[in-house]
Formats: C-alpha cells, structure tokens, sequence
C-alpha cells in the first residue's frame, strides 16, 4: 500500500441531525447523485458519530439515521451503484480519528471556524468530540484512501486540515502516498446556500427560525410561505451578476433557481433581467415544488419500510468494511500496533 497511486474514490457524509435543508440538497447530496454514475466508486455515509458530538436524544437519533438513508435513496442514491451506510456501524472510523487526534496538532484544531461557531461563547462547556471532530472527519474519508470529496464550501476548512493530516503521516513515518491527499469537489452554483431571512449567513439546521431555511420535507405551501417572505429588496432583477455582490439575499435566490435548473447564474439573469422579484418567487417556488414534492413523497414511502432501510445500510456496512479494513490494519502497522481482525 506505501507509495501506491491512488485510484479514483469519492467519500463524503452528512449527519443525521433531522430534515436535510437546500443548502445540504443542492451542495451535496444532488452533487452526490451525479458522481455516483460514470463508473466512480462511491461512499456516502450518515455521520452519526459526528452528530453526538452535542447533545442527540438517543430515540430522535434512531429515526434521524433511518430518515436521512431513506432521504438519500429518495435523492437518487441508488445502492447498487454507491455504498450507503452509517458511520457507527464502521469501527474503523472511531479508530482512525484516535491515531488523528495523535497527528494533529492543537494550533491547526484551534483555527477551526466551525468549532468557534459551534462552542459559541461557552468554549469551557463544549465537548471535547466537538472540538476534535475535524480528525474523526479526516478519519472518515482517509479510511477508505478516498480521493475526491463533495462537499459544500463550509466544509473546505475541514479538508484542508485532512490534507494536513494525510501529508503529516506520510512523512511522519515516511510512507510516502500511503494516505492520498484529497481534493474537495464543490458544486459551482450552490457552494454556499444563504439564510433566507440573512444573506450574510449560510443556510444551516441550526438556525433558530424556520423560516430561514427550506427543508426538503416542506410541504408546498410552507415552501410558497418562505419564499414569498424571503428577504430581497426592491430592485428589480440586474442584468449582470456584478450587480448582485452587494445584494446578498437577491444573488441567493438567483444562485438557487440557477441551481435548481442545472443553469449558471447569468442565464437565470438573462431571462429575468428588469423583472420585480414579485416576478421571479412565484416561478422559483414552482421549481422548488417539483423538485421536492417527488422527493418528500418517496421518503415517505421509504419510512413505511424499515426494514428495507437497515438492508441497504448494513449491506453498504460490510461493503464499506471491506474497503476500510486492510487500510486500518496497514495503518496500525506502520504505528507499530498489532491488530487481527480476522
Ligand atoms: P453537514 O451535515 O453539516 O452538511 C452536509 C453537507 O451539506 C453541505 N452544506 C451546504 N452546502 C451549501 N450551502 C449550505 N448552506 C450548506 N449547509 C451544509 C455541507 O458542506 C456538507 O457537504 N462535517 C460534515 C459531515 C462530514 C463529512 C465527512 C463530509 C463528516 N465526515 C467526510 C465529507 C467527508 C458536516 O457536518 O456536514
């Protein structure tokens, strides 16, 4: 496995922390769908082990697992083409992200953006998994030699720092290539999916008002709701994308509608160029609805079946076992730790 090439492997993981929201739908998990055909390989996993990196009602966790494997399928993960599993049922994750935590160093954790958002101002009272969840993260992906990564752009940080610690080991122990250096794939017109109500935040489960986000279980007059209140101003639509820097929440409608219809921005400009954004909701709601509608119904359906959710997901565990297995025990040699796992 020392200085190999790495062949091409796309890993990446959303946690299970209720009902995924657009930013989560249009930065990562539409991308997901579309990497998962062309022959690559590809893992997708729930990240449950992250989630409990604050405080998780063990009974609501239970069903959020269920529900975002369900979501992902609904999606159009398709389990035959990519390997769909939950990062709890993998030890191999929670085993990497000890010998990560053993690599990296305080002053890289410490720059962490996420962790200062996340702890707030009551850092003493944070949990140390939330402040070391970049390394488990590093884990995740490095477990299976991934080399390819999509994420949206709030996760770039955090890839950064895997690549410090992939780069780290291989020198440390001077196995050059053992771990590959990933590289992020961020999706073009939704990087970063705004606050409806704030241009100035990202679209996030966190945020205290529901109104500042869709979810994609929304019905669809809760959709018309927070799109007709979504903040915008009252300019009409500009005709070049330069004019919307400095209208953060009109330039995130625009952003989504281009993202919705596979589109860049200037086309959406192009055809509603002079149009009030009175104009424009109504027709982004109608796309919104028929994106999401499909999607809400099937999950739904999916539910009814749990049993056929745990299949597909202790099917993608041993599929993904496979993988991380060899690449764990070679890692614990080089440590020089013994490890059987037969
Ligand atoms: P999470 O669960 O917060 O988000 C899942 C994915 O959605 C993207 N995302 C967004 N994209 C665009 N606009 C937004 N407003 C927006 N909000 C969220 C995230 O960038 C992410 O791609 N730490 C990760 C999960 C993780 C992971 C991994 C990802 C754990 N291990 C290994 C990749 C590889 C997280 O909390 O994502």
């Amino acid at each position: 496995m020392i200085g190999q090439k790495h062949k091409k492997r796309i890993f990446s993981g959303v946690q299970p922390t209720g009902n995924i929201h657009l930013g989560n739908y249009l930065g990562a998990v539409k991308n997901f769908v579309k990497l998962q055909s062309g022959g690559n390989e590809a893992l997708f996993c729930i990240v449950d082990l992250h989630a409990i990196t604050v405080w998780q009602d063990p009974k609501v966790l239970r069903s959020s697992i269920r529900e975002l494997a369900a979501t992902f399928v609904a999606c159009g993960l398709d389990s035959n083409k990519s390997i769909l599993f939950s990062q709890s049922q993998v030890s191999g994750h929670a085993e990497l992200a000890w010998i990560f935590n053993c690599i990296a160093r305080m002053g890289w954790l410490n720059r962490m953006t996420q962790f200062k958002d996340k702890a707030g101002k009551n850092k003493e009272n944070a949990s140390v998994g939330l402040f070391a969840y970049p390394a488990l993260m590093a884990a995740d992906i490095l477990a299976y030699h991934a080399t390819h990564v999509p994420v949206g752009e709030d996760q770039k940080q955090h890839l950064e720092l895997t690549r410090d610690i992939a780069m780290k080991f291989n020198n440390d122990f001077q196995v050059l290539n053992f771990f590959p250096i990933p590289e992020p794939i961020i999706e073009e017109t939704a990087p970063r999916i705004m606050n409806l109500r704030d241009g100035s935040k990202k679209m996030s489960k966190s945020d205290s008002s529901d109104m500042s986000r869709i979810n994609v279980q929304d019905d669809n007059d809760l959709i018309a709701l927070k799109i007709r209140k979504a903040r915008t101003d009252q300019e009409p639509i500009p005709e070049e994308v330069s004019f919307l820097e400095k209208r953060p929440e009109a330039y995130n409608l625009v952003n989504i509608y281009a993202s919705l219809v596979n589109c860049s921005p200037e086309d959406v400009l192009r055809d509603f160029s002079g149009k009030p954004f009175s104009y424009f909701k109504p027709r982004l709601v109608e796309l919104l609805v028929s994106e999401l509608e499909p999607i809400s119904k099937k999950i739904k359906e999916l539910l009814e079946q749990p049993e056929e959710i745990d299949k597909i997901l202790n099917d993608g565990a041993t599929s993904a076992r496979k993988i991380s297995d060899p690449i764990i025990r070679s890692t614990y040699e080089i440590l020089g730790l013994t490890k059987n796992l037969e």
